[in-house]
């Protein structure tokens, strides 16, 4: 049987020590991001112990940003990719940052991204073959349909457009998968609560692992990829858990 473009592929299952049901899911994400976006950045840099901002460099310029394009970043968060694009694109690019969280948007704006805009991955607000690239760091696993995201990332790409999205993938090897699991599940949330001091923060945390661990398998992503027109798509693994999606609308 063929996939259906019209069926919804949920990134994870209903995570219900968190939520009940994918309206209560849409608050409660959304909450736990408002009220955790003064601490992201600093939870972001203790968790990825300063690699973050240099990795994220790498895998936009490895996916080929350059200057001069206009790029969107969906799921934006404080803008740590968009703020990398600004810098890439320069003064003859554009870059609008794209999240649901006000809270988020609004730290972003004071780590200065200068576009940012209120909306959700699976709804653009933006004609179609609008952008050269779309990029979306970390956020995949929060949005309500996979095959709805990529219809809408393959309609508002310019042809030749290409997308690159970032997400954590558990690790393949069982001692790896272990090492990660306790240093995300247990270590992270652990020194969320007792160093920055929010129980929320923590509590997002603790979601953010659940969410990877229930994340639906990499070969779901490509083949959703597929379905919705994108072609050339791939998945290139740094580090054994930073997975990096690509793909080109022709
Ligand atoms: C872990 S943060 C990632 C932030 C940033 N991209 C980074 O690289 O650090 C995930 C972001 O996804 C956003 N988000 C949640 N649901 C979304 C959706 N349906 N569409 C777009 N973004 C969403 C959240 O508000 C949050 O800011």
């Amino acid at each position: 049987m063929s996939p259906d473009k019209d069926a919804a592929v949920k990134p994870h299952p209903v995570l219900s020590d968190y939520y009940s049901n994918e309206s209560e899911r849409r608050q409660r994400v959304d909450d736990m991001f408002d009220s955790s976006a003064v601490y992201y950045d600093k939870i972001n840099s203790i968790m990825s112990l300063g690699s973050g901002i240099r990795y994220r460099r790498q895998a936009l310029l490895r996916a080929g940003v350059k200057a001069s394009q206009n790029i969107l970043d969906v799921g934006a968060g404080t803008g740590g990719v968009s703020l990398l694009c600004q810098e890439i694109v320069g003064e003859t690019g554009n870059v609008i940052a794209l999240d649901p969280s006000e809270g988020m948007l609004a730290v972003a704006k004071t780590n200065g991204v200068k576009n940012t805009l209120q909306g959700f991955g699976e709804h653009l607000p933006f004609p179609d073959n609008s952008f050269d690239f779309v990029t979306m760091g970390y956020a995949l696993r929060h949005v309500t349909d996979l095959n709805l995201l990529f219809s809408e990332y393959h309609r508002v790409l310019k042809p030749g457009g290409k997308i690159l999205l970032l997400e954590i993938t558990q690790p393949q090897h069982p001692f790896r998968r272990a090492m990660v699991k306790l240093y995300l599940k247990r270590i992270i949330p652990t020194i969320t609560l007792v160093f920055l001091g929010s129980a929320k923060a923590q509590r997002l945390m603790q979601y953010y692992w659940e969410t990877i661990e229930n994340c639906v398998p990499p070969k779901t992503i490509l083949s959703s990829m597929e379905l919705a027109g994108l072609s050339t798509v791939n998945r290139y693994v740094e580090q054994g858990i930073f997975s990096e999606y690509t793909g080109i609308k022709e």
